[in-house]
C-alpha cells in the first residue's frame, strides 16, 4: 500500500488503493456533515429516553416527558366538544327569534347549515337552494308552506305527501285526466292563470278565454288558491298570481299542472336529523328567504 501518494492532475493526497489503474482521490467527508451526523445520534438517544420510543412486544417505553398522542387527542376533541356545547346548546334551546338576532350564532348557522344542506338537501333543492322544475326555490322567500322558521321546521319534521301522521297534504286534482273539466275549460283556465303574471297576454284576441277561465277559476280553484288566486298556506296552494313557479310558468307546463295534477313529496327527516340540524337548517333555510327578498 502506498503511502502519501499524491494524484498529478489535483495535487491532492489519493487512498493508495487501485482498481484496475484507477485511483481515488482521499476525499474526507465534510467536517459540517460530520457535525451533523454527531448531533443528530446524540438527540436520537436523547430522545429514546424523553419519547416514547422502543417497541416491547405489548408495550413500549414510555419516555420521561410522558408524551401521549392519544391523551392529547383527547384532551383536544373534550376541549372542543366544550367550545361546540356552548353554541349547540343555544341553537337548540333559545327562540329562533334569539339566535336570528345574534349575529356570530348566525355566522355558525351558516357554515354549519351550508354543509348540512349540500348533503341532505341540495339533491333536489339544489346547492344554493334555488330548486328546479317540481323543486321549490328556497331562497325567494314565497313560499307554499310557510317561510318563518317554525314553519319550517314543522315541513322538515312531517314532510309533504308523506306517511307520517301529521304530513302536510298539497293535491291539485287531475282536472283534465280526471274528467273534472272539460279539455276547453282547463285550457281557459289555464290562459287565464298564465294571464295573471303575463299582463301582455291579455290581448284582445285571448280576452274572452281569459274571462271565460277566470269563471272556471272562481268555480273550481278559488276554494284551494283563494279569489285572487294568492294561494293559501293551510292547503298547500301555491301563490298563482307573482310569476314564481314550483313546475314551471310557461303556458303549457300550466296546461299540464291543470290536466294532471300535482303532488310533490317532501320527505320527513325527523328521523333521519338530529334536532340540532333540523332546527339548524330551519334557521339556515329562513335565512336563504332573506337573502332573496
Ligand atoms: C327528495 C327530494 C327532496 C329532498 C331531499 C328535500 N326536499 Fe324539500 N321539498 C321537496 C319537494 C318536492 C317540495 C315541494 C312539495 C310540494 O309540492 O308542496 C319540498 C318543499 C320543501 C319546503 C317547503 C317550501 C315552501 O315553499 O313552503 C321546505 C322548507 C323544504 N322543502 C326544505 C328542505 C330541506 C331543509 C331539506 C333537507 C333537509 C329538503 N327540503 C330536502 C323535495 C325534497
Ligand atoms: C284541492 C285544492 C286545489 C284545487 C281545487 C286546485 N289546486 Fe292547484 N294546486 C294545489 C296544490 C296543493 C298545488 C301544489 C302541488 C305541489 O306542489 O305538489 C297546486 C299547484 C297548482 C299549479 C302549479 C303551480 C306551480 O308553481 O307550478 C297550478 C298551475 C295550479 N295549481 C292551478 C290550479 C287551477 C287552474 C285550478 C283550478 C282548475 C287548481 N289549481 C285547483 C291545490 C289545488
Amino acid at each position: 500500500m502506498a503511502v502519501e501518494e499524491r494524484d498529478p492532475v489535483t495535487g491532492r493526497e489519493t487512498t493508495g488503493h487501485e482498481w484496475n489503474g484507477i485511483k481515488e482521490l482521499d476525499t474526507p467527508v465534510p467536517r459540517g456533515v460530520l457535525i451533523f451526523l454527531v448531533v443528530t445520534h446524540i438527540w436520537a438517544v436523547a430522545w429514546w429516553f424523553f419519547a416514547p420510543t422502543w417497541p416491547l412486544g405489548s408495550t413500549y417505553t414510555k419516555g420521561l416527558l410522558g408524551i401521549d398522542q392519544r391523551t392529547t387527542v383527547e384532551e383536544n376533541l373534550v376541549r372542543a366538544q366544550q367550545a361546540r356545547s356552548v353554541w349547540t346548546t343555544r341553537l337548540e334551546t333559545e327562540p329562533y327569534e334569539t339566535i336570528l338576532a345574534d349575529q356570530q350564532l348566525m355566522g355558525i348557522v351558516r357554515s354549519t347549515g351550508h354543509q348540512l344542506f349540500g348533503d341532505n338537501c341540495a339533491a333536489c333543492h339544489g346547492v344554493d337552494g334555488s330548486g328546479r322544475a317540481g323543486y321549490p326555490d328556497l331562497t325567494d322567500d314565497d313560499w307554499i308552506w310557510g317561510g318563518e322558521p317554525e314553519a319550517i321546521e314543522q315541513t322538515m319534521r312531517v314532510g309533504i305527501n308523506t306517511r307520517h301522521p301529521d304530513s302536510r297534504i298539497g293535491q291539485m286534482p287531475a282536472f283534465g285526466r280526471d274528467g273534472i273539466l272539460e279539455r276547453e275549460h282547463v285550457s281557459n283556465v289555464a290562459s287565464y292563470v298564465y294571464s295573471l303574471s303575463n299582463p301582455e297576454y291579455s290581448t284582445p284576441e285571448n280576452r274572452e278565454r281569459i274571462e271565460a277561465g277566470r269563471t272556471v277559476f272562481a268555480d273550481n280553484c278559488a276554494a284551494c288558491h283563494g279569489d285572487d288566486a294568492t294561494g293559501n298556506r293551510e292547503v298547500g296552494a301555491p301563490n298563482l298570481a307573482d310569476n314564481r313557479w314550483v313546475y314551471g310558468g310557461d303556458l303549457q307546463t300550466i296546461i299540464n299542472s291543470v290536466h294532471g295534477g300535482r303532488e310533490g313529496h317532501m320527505p320527513t327527516w325527523d328521523e333521519r336529523l338530529s334536532n340540532l340540524d333540523i332546527r339548524t337548517l330551519s334557521l339556515y333555510v329562513y335565512d336563504l328567504g332573506i337573502v332573496g327578498r
